[in-house]
């Protein structure tokens, strides 16, 4: 097969959701649809429950089997799908925002009776960002949610794209009869048999159809009439490009625990979702059928059993081709590398692999070479920016308990936060150490792990910090003097950019207002965006 035709069979992609709205109950069942898996069940491992959460050992030995499902690749019809795993635990957001990097699409699990929710928010402005392309999935809808109208158009509000549903539900609840897909003119019958896949498929092209009242009954059916005039007359028409350029999101109702609306839903994104997209660099655009080979590092999963140190990294392909045991470049630090046992995922097994192609995700044996947005290439010189950081939600200072371990401290936490366990932020006033992170959890990873691995103890003291802002100007004057006014709030991140933390919104706003050259950044990715936007 040539590098465009394995490109143009592939589709890499996220599920993203609030936790509990479905999203592990929507990937089983699509494994299970990609004949990846035989019995349900055997993701639910994966789930990190939330009554875990003190219980951090845990909760890693949880994603140490995870690594096998971080990425779940399988073959239907002549698609190859590789669905990428983002956690469901909030503490592990950063993970799944980085994990956002590396897919094409994403499929967004919203749960009928809470509708949007406070991760679907921030998990929808990372996809925003980068314009990826999203269909949504209104699941639970056996239960007695909320009016399909009404969720729709707080999707719209609040998570500022454009919905078009593609099929619309009749009636909900205990009341729920189906849906029926307006893209196809099919309808299709809820059985609420779990254990089975429902097969009650009926063509009606014309809703007028009197048959249409036999299924449903008369009510639902002439509701359902007067749905899909309204449907088609306030909502704009499905337009492949505009759901591609992120603009448009098709919508689909069903119930992923009952299989119902599921293959339908797998069916349509085969058909639609993109196909491995270019990539942003630094220094230029990277398209996929380019023959030169190029990856990038999006996550590092390190095993935490002291017997066996190894870390994976988990690498996207964006161009070319990857061969194992070939030479390549690893920009940053400026050396070849080779791998012998590069290792690709395939439902719950991983195998070593020989070649992989754009849009697959292989997973790298490494000892500490690598760190999260490293490049992979032949030879050019190019660097992957488009990872965010986020401005962390909990911020602790760093502080040494054995002064006879300086050295392990400082190197264990730069390691540890290359991974991307936390961010640091180092202030040029008494080189103090403040770690930022979205969870408590963190803090226990981080000090149980410098412990084990470094030989270092330390202590983390709480820091009353509200947000970090990356900050940029052309005006120096300004500039200038908010460093001499500032530095308790002054630190730098590890790649050197000022960093200001504020403690609280009211003194954020005063900055603002202060210094309105000044721009305030609320990720790390600022540079990006604005060649996003400029593209
Ligand atoms: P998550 O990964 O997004 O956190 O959600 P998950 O799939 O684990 O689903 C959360 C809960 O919602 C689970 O129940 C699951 O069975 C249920 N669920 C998923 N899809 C549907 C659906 O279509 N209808 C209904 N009624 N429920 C659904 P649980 O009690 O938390 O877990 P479990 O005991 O069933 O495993």
């Amino acid at each position: 097969m040539t590098l465009k035709e394995e490109i143009s069979k592939r589709r890499t992609f996220g599920i993203i959701s609030h936790p509990d709205a479905g999203k592990t109950t929507l990937t089983e069942k699509l494994l299970l649809f990609g004949g990846a898996i035989q019995t349900a069940g055997a993701v639910k491992h994966n789930k990190i429950k939330k009554a875990a959460t003190s219980d951090f050992m845990e909760i890693e030995k949880q994603r140490g089997i995870s690594v096998a499902t971080s990425v779940m690749a399988f073959d239907y019809n002549e698609y190859k799908v590789n669905i990428l795993d983002t956690p469901g635990h909030k503490d592990f957001a950063e993970d799944t925002y980085r994990t956002l990097t590396a897919v094409d699409s994403v499929i967004l699990v919203i749960d009928c009776v809470k509708g949007v929710e406070e991760q679907t928010r921030k998990l929808m402005e990372v996809c925003r960002m980068r314009n990826t392309p999203v269909i949504v999935f209104i699941n639970k809808m056996d239960r007695e949610g909320r009016d399909p109208y009404d969720l729709l158009e707080e999707i719209d509000k609040e998570l500022s794209i454009h919905t078009r549903p593609l099929s619309w539900p009749i009636g909900i609840g205990s009341e729920f009869k189906g849906v029926y897909n307006l893209f196809d003119k099919t309808l299709q019958l809820f059985s609420g048999d779990k254990s089975k896949v429902s097969e009650n498929v009926i063509a009606v092209d014309d809703l007028k159809d009197p048959m249409l009242n036999k299924y449903v009954g008369e009510d639902y059916a002439n509701k359902l009439r007067e749905d899909a005039e309204l449907i088609e007359g306030v909502y704009e028409a499905f337009d492949l490009n505009l759901y591609r350029e992120g603009y448009l999101a098709p919508v689909f109702f069903g119930s992923a625990i009952n299989n119902f609306g599921v293959k339908e839903l797998l069916d349509t994104f085969v058909k639609i979702a993109p196909p491995p997209q270019p990539r942003v660099v630094d220094e230029r655009v990277i398209k996929p059928e380019e023959e030169a080979f190029t990856g990038f590092v999006f996550k590092i999963h390190a095993n935490l059993d002291p017997n066996h140190r190894d870390r994976i990294a988990f690498c996207r392909i964006c161009s070319g081709k990857f061969e194992r045991n070939r030479f390549y470049y690893h920009t940053r630090l400026d050396k070849k590398v080779r791998f012998s046992s590069p290792v690709n995922f395939m439902a719950n097994d991983k195998s070593v692999v020989d070649e992989a192609w754009p849009g697959d995700v292989i997973g790298l044996y490494d000892t500490g070479n690598f760190k999260i947005g490293d490049t992979l290439t032949e030879g050019e010189k190019l660097q992957f920016k488009g990872i965010p950081s986020f401005s962390p939600e909990i911020f602790k200072e760093l502080v040494n308990k054995d002064p006879m371990k300086t050295k392990q401290l400082e190197k264990g936490i730069r390691q540890l936060t290359d991974e991307g366990v936390a961010q640091l932020f180092v202030q040029t006033l008494g080189n103090r150490k403040i770690v930022g992170t979205v969870g408590e959890l963190q803090f226990e990873v981080i000090q149980f792990r410098l412990a084990g691995e470094y030989g270092a103890s330390c202590e983390f003291q709480p820091k009353d910090y509200y947000k970090a802002c990356w900050f940029t100007s052309d005006n120096k004057e300004q500039l200038d003097k908010f460093f001499v006014v500032k530095p308790n709030n002054i630190a730098f991140d590890k790649e050197n950019r000022p960093v200001y933390l504020s403690e609280s919104a009211w003194m954020l706003q005063k900055a603002q207002e202060t210094y309105p050259d000044i721009k305030f950044h609320f990720t790390s990715e600022f540079a990006v965006n604005e060649k996003l936007q400029i593209r």
